[in-house]
């Protein structure tokens, strides 16, 4: 990592942050995983390289209107090409673990309806191995939010039990390619807001809309996101049973968010009594299926929130709480902290203390239409809601909380969704054009903070 040039005031701030603030550097256990996450679609590019079929982004980025810088992921970050120098950028940051998702399409570009594509397989075997020669654990996510555009057009996707077979059918093929050197695996990550996005207010593909106020006409019906919401979590226990009935017994295992299907085989009760009928149901067999569901529970955690009921009397903020201005990182602070901890501990009650690994934070910043890299590189406000993030996390640690790693969303820029490179989460700045990565302060912090908590690689 080249030294960053920084001021006076930077190197105060980055002391007091890469002495761990006020962590205690006891509370991340040995062989805690601190990383960096990605994704297939917002990194890799090479859209139609080496025989990889068309995927639901790719089809809906093409589509005018739909990403508000008009801009799309046929070259992103270009990750296929370039994952080499950015394994070099992970080792210098001394990241023990790289968590990326599988580009579905550019393994079956027809999903199940047609060929492996080997040369896929040959792009992620090369990853995997690359990253283990520098002892960097590889954390999989099978999909993150794309699919092979031929299950779109076939039947709608999620909307259709058949799908079940689909994603059964990929996770089996990952499992057997690369379960030999991958222990950690994540079915979907925030299948929550790819339903929410995807079939209630339009924003993700496959566009579809219930919700009024919507990116789209409304008219489609108000029980689709549960429809999808359903077929995505027996997904997950179909690829389950595949992977510990025919796979190694004990690696861990989880689907991100919408864990109590998955934990307990039903619903929410509050969700239950609030949707009555619009809610599928699960048959006797899938809810013992669903109960053997995970060995982690992944959680993205950006914001976080009081709740106050204001009913009788004035909302208002309690002593020493303010809010932070990042995006997805508007969370509410106590004394300069985010409040993460309150969460993480109702998690681990919840959920019987099921292991934890935070699998996103991380905080993102609009380009401004005058902004210099310069300004993009001092990013002190990145690095100091990091650092408050995992203070919080260490003290949920410290109260007894199973939390085994933490991923930072993200090693570079990358493509935003509907806001495609108008977003910034990188702790390395990506020049779009030139698709130069150039350290953040933010790196620099991080990589202190690990050589100071970290471990064991
Ligand atoms: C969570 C999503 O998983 C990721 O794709 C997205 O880029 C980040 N949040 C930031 O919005």
């Amino acid at each position: 990592l080249l030294p960053l040039p920084v001021s006076p005031e930077l190197l105060t701030l980055k002391q007091s942050l890469g002495n761990g603030n006020n962590n205690n550097p006891s509370s991340f256990p040995p062989n805690f995983l601190f990383g960096t996450a990605s994704s297939a679609y917002q990194y890799e590019g090479g859209y139609l390289s080496d025989g990889k079929g068309l995927n639901n982004w790719d089809v809906y980025t093409h589509r005018p209107g739909k990403v508000i810088d008009g801009s799309n992921g046929d070259v992103a970050v270009d990750h296929y090409h370039r994952y080499l120098e950015d394994i070099d950028l992970m080792e210098s940051l001394g990241v023990n673990s790289y968590r990326f998702s599988i580009s579905w399409a550019r393994i079956l570009p027809k999903g199940r309806f047609g060929n492996v594509n080997v040369a896929g397989i040959d792009f992620y075997n090369n990853l995997i191995d690359a990253l283990l020669l520098r002892g960097i654990k590889p954390f999989v996510t099978l999909t993150h939010i794309d699919l092979p555009q031929e299950i779109e057009d076939r039947y709608g996707s999620w909307l259709s039990p058949e799908s079940q077979l689909d994603f059964a059918y990929f996770a089996d093929i990952c499992f057997k390619s690369f379960g030999d050197r991958v222990k950690y695996w994540v079915t979907f990550n925030e299948p929550n807001f790819q339903v929410k996005f995807g079939y209630r207010e339009g924003n993700f593909p496959p566009s579809r809309c219930s919700f009024p106020f919507g990116n789209c006409t409304n008219g489609d019906s108000e029980k689709e996101p549960f429809i999808a919401a359903h077929n995505i979590i027996l997904s997950h226990a179909a690829a389950v049973h595949i992977y510990r009935s025919k796979y190694q017994e004990a690696a861990l295992e989880s689907l991100s968010m919408q864990h109590d299907p998955i934990v307990f085989g039903r619903y929410p009760p509050e969700m239950q009594s609030t949707l009555g009928s619009i809610l599928p149901e699960f048959s006797k067999t899938e809810k013992e299926m669903l109960k053997k569901g995970l060995d982690f529970i992944g959680i993205n955690h950006y914001s976080s929130y009081y709740v106050q009921d204001c009913m009788f009397t004035a909302c208002e903020p309690g002593t020493g709480t303010s809010k932070t201005e990042g995006l997805w990182a508007q969370s509410y602070q106590k004394n300069g902290i985010p409040i993460g901890e309150p969460i993480i501990t109702d998690v681990k009650k919840r959920f019987k203390n099921t292991p934890m690994i935070i699998t996103e934070n991380g905080y993102g910043e609009v380009t401004k239409a005058n902004s210099t890299i310069e300004d993009s590189l001092q990013d002190v406000n990145r690095a100091k809601y990091m650092a408050g993030y995992l203070d919080s996390l260490s003290t949920a640690i410290r109260k007894g909380a199973d939390v085994r790693g933490y991923f930072a969303w993200s090693l570079l820029d990358n493509f935003e969704w509907e806001y495609g490179f108008t977003r910034r989460f990188g702790l390395h700045h990506v020049d779009f054009k030139t698709l130069k990565r150039t350290p953040k302060f933010s790196a620099t912090w991080y990589k202190n903070f690990i050589a100071e908590h970290g471990k064991v690689k």
